[in-house]
Formats: C-alpha cells, structure tokens, sequence
C-alpha cells in the first residue's frame, strides 16, 4: 500500500511541488544523488572508478513533454559524453538514458533519433549506453527503439525488470552473444495484469531470468541490493563457468556501498548507477518507494527542519 501510494506520488505534480519545496535536507536527498552539474557526477565518477568500481551516469529527468525540453537532455547528455571523452575511463564510465527525457512520450521517432545523436557521442567517448527501462506501457516501445539502435550500436545495453510476467520471455529473446542486458526487480507502479506484485513472486521471477541471462550467450548486467538473489548470481557464475569478466553486478549509487567494494574487492565487476541533476524527484520518491526505512528517515529530517 505504501509502496503504491509513493509510486503515486512519484508521478504527481500536486505532491512534486510539496516534496520539492519543504525544507529537507540536502542530506538526504544527497545520499541517492550525486549532486547537481556534470562536475558533480565527474568528481564522484573518479572517487569510485579510484576504488575499482565502474559506473553508469544517468542525466535525472523524465516523461519530457515537448522536442526542446529533449533536445536539452540530448545537448546535456553529449556534453557529458565529451567530458567524458577526456578522460581514460572509456567504458569503465557509461551512460543510462530514459527513453522518456528524449521524446519518447510523444514521438518514438524522435526518441530513436535522439538516442542515436547520444549512442554516437558515447562511442566517441569509448563507452557505451544503456536504455533504461520505465512504465510498463513503454516497454515494447523502448524495446523497438533498443533493436533499432542495436543496428548500428550493438553494445546498447537493454534492460528487462523481472516483475513484468513476459520477463522471462525478454531475457530468452535478448540472451545472444554480445547482447549486454540489465536485469533488475522494476521500479514503477504496474497492474496484476502486466505485473507480479507480491516481492516473493517478483524474487523469484528475478531468480528465473537469471538463469536464463547466466546459462546464455549475452553480458548480464544484475542490477539487485538483495543480498539473496546477490549469493545466487554467484552460484550461477560458478555453474556456468562463467569468468568474472562477462558479467556484472549494478548496484545504485548511496544503497549498499560496502557490499558493492566487498564484491569489487573479491573480483567482481560491479557498476555503479550514479544519478546527477536537478530533476531528482521521481528518482528520488522510487528510492523511498523502495525502503520504508528510508521514509522514516526522509520525514525525520522534513520535521526537523520546519
Ligand atoms: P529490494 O527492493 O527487494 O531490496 C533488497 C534489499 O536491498 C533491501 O532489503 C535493502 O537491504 C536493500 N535496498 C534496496 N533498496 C534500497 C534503498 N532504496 N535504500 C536502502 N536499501 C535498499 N528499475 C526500473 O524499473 N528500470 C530501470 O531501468 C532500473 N535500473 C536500475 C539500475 C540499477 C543499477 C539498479 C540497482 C536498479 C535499477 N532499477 C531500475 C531499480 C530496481 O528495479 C529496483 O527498484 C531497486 O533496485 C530495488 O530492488 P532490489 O533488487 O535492490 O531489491
């Protein structure tokens, strides 16, 4: 019921205003946000990548309504991209893009061709992008726009959410030699229908598309904080032979920090989702959607301020 009730809210314009306009601390939303300019998200892309970790930057912003509001996230993204292309991270840093902050909502056409401008300016960075998945009634859009790309790009990494009932179907589709594919639980509020909405069910759909991502050709990418299904990718890895190099644990950037240097340190590859921007709120409010603890803490530090 909270989880809903949040997710709601992530999407409200009435609740944006209230949650963006009390007196919170920076603090808090600064645990989940890397800051706000590309200095912000360069500084802390060094301090991981120095600690052996790898990262993929995400521009905050989403479900843009008009071409110029997109092709300020495109001009955003690229400017980023350059940044990043003076430096040697190549693909240790990579970048997250919403299908949404580029047209997508009202212009597929356009939201391909702005992906296009953007997985071109990340090749000349040496790196990669990766198409982030959001509401269920965009996946089979954003999963045209992937084949699309994957034309020219083929390291565009795609993304499946295990609490989607087809979920299993999409790892299967998407488990071929090269394909780099991000699995995580989802984040979005999504009907019975299209979506397992209890968390045993979700964990153990999450369970099966590992299988079927470890057991095939592709690069899984194993987006998860969940301790449990963290020790069964490890189980997985060691069945399928799989070397540490061709696949990778995601984690996001504030959640769970000692376990990602713990699999770091032990040889894992494990990706870092950094988001950086002053778009945060939906961002944000599916952070607190996800962890009653972290409400607690974010309505404590709302009390103490006003
Ligand atoms: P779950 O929420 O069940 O948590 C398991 C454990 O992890 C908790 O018990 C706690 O210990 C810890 N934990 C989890 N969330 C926490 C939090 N907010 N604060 C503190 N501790 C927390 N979703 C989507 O719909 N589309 C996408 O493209 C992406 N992309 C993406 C990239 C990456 C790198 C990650 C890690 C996640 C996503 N997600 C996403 C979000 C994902 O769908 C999911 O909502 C969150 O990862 C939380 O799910 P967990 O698998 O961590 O499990």
């Amino acid at each position: 019921m909270l989880r809903q009730a949040l997710l709601f809210a992530s999407r409200s314009d009435g609740f944006r205003k209230i949650v963006e306009t009390a007196p919170l601390s920076r603090d808090v939303v600064r645990r989940f946000i890397a800051g706000e300019t590309i200095d912000d998200a360069m500084r802390v892309t060094g301090a991981l990548t120095d600690e052996g970790l790898l990262v993929s930057l995400d521009v905050l912003g989403e479900d843009v309504h008009d071409a110029d509001q997109a092709g300020a996230t495109v001009k955003h993204y690229v400017e980023l991209l350059e940044r990043l292309a003076g430096t040697d991270l190549g693909p240790r840093a990579e970048v997250s893009l919403k299908p949404s902050a580029i047209g997508q909502n009202f212009d597929e056409a356009l939201a391909l061709e702005n992906a296009r401008r953007i997985c071109t300016a990340a090749r000349s960075a040496s790196t990669t992008v990766t198409l982030d998945m959001e509401d269920h009634e965009q996946v089979d859009s954003t999963l045209r726009i992937l084949h699309e790309l994957r034309r020219d790009f083929p390291d565009t990494g795609a993304v499946v959410q295990a609490y989607l009932r087809r979920a299993e179907e999409h790892c299967a589709e998407l488990a071929y030699e090269g394909s780099r594919v991000r699995l995580c639980k989802g984040a979005y509020a999504a009907p019975d229908r299209v979506a397992f909405t209890g968390k045993t069910e979700i964990d153990k759909s999450f369970v099966r598309c590992m299988k079927v991502l470890m057991a095939g050709k592709g690069y899984p990418m194993l987006a998860t904080h969940d301790p449990r299904l963290v020790d069964i990718a490890g189980a997985l890895a060691v069945l399928h032979d799989r070397d540490p190099n061709t696949f990778e644990y995601q984690m996001l950037y504030g959640i769970r920090p000692q376990e990602q240097r713990r699999l770091a340190e032990q040889g894992a590859k494990v990706r870092v989702y950094v988001a950086y921007g002053d778009e945060w709120y939906g961002y944000f409010m599916r952070r607190m959607a996800e962890r009653p603890s972290n409400l607690g803490f974010f309505m404590r530090s709302v009390a103490t301020k006003s």
